[in-house]
């Protein structure tokens, strides 16, 4: 490419900016027609067959299934999170920077799962390190808990490992090749409670969504008491919200204490 003046090179990345592309993810362009045949047309499938040498058709991977062969197979956390690490199958892998498999301590009475890194937490690998992870450490504070609090820990994960491009919602399928990996570490954490934070952890764990009325009220994943709350980025968003926030955190309180 030419080389472009100061002010046509700037007018080109604030307008990639405003299109969302603000941070690069790999170090070089990807062409993405170079992609392995992978995602090129799929082999002749429709194709009708001539005579007995008939090409064999490519057996399809089924992510689901191969999410739930990995995460069944994991015996310990670490061995789920190699487990996630090897999953080929989900996009968002592709454009994260780490995975963000879980912080605080696991045997923790409290596993809270979220819904996905942001920004912050793609860069340092841990879940709710941004704002909204400050004040799920001021909230947990409150109660005497916290995930680096030996004596009354806390376990957090989230509902995808991986952090979505511009923090969009995660997709269905995502969510349901993710999930197997997300019961698995439920069982292996093994929390007493477990805390739903926000409408993709209810949508995942229960598969329905509407935290507004759902929070506060107890159901049961993998066997454990669980609770929907509000997630702490809406209660920043929505501060009247904290109080209803505040009644839920007496209720798990009381969950901990029995
Ligand atoms: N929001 C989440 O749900 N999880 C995080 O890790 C950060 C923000």
């Amino acid at each position: 490419m030419e080389s472009l003046d100061h002010h046509t090179a700037r007018a080109m990345l604030e307008w990639q900016i405003e299109l969302g592309a603000d941070e690069c993810i790999v170090d070089l362009p990807v062409n993405r027609y170079d992609l392995p045949e992978k995602i090129a047309k799929p082999e002749a499938a429709s194709a009708p067959a001539r005579g007995p040498a008939a090409p064999a058709l490519r057996a399809e991977a089924d992510p689901v299934a191969e999410a739930q062969a990995a995460a069944s197979a994991a015996r310990t956390l670490d061995d789920l999170r190699a487990a996630i690490e090897g999953f080929e199958h989900c996009d968002l892998k592709r454009g994260a920077r780490n995975l963000v498999f879980s912080d605080g301590i696991a045997g923790a009475p409290v596993m809270i799962v979220g819904e996905a890194p942001g920004r912050e937490e793609d860069r340092q690998g841990k879940p709710f390190v941004g704002t909204a992870g400050q004040l799920l450490d001021r909230m947990f504070a409150a109660l005497d808990m916290g995930r680096t609090r030996e004596d009354a820990p806390i376990y957090i994960t989230n509902t995808l490992p991986w952090r979505p491009p511009q923090n969009r919602d995660p997709k269905p399928e995502e969510i349901a090749m993710l999930k197997p990996f997300l019961l698995r570490h439920i069982e292996l954490a093994d929390p007493k409670v477990l805390v739903m934070m926000g409408n993709w952890a209810c949508q995942a764990l229960l598969g329905k969504r509407g935290i507004t009325r759902l929070r506060g009220g107890w159901e049961k994943v993998v066997d454990k008491p669980a609770l929907p709350m509000f997630h702490p980025a809406y209660l920043l968003r929505n501060p009247a919200a904290k109080r209803e926030a505040w009644a839920d955190l007496l209720t798990l309180r009381e969950a901990v204490d029995k």
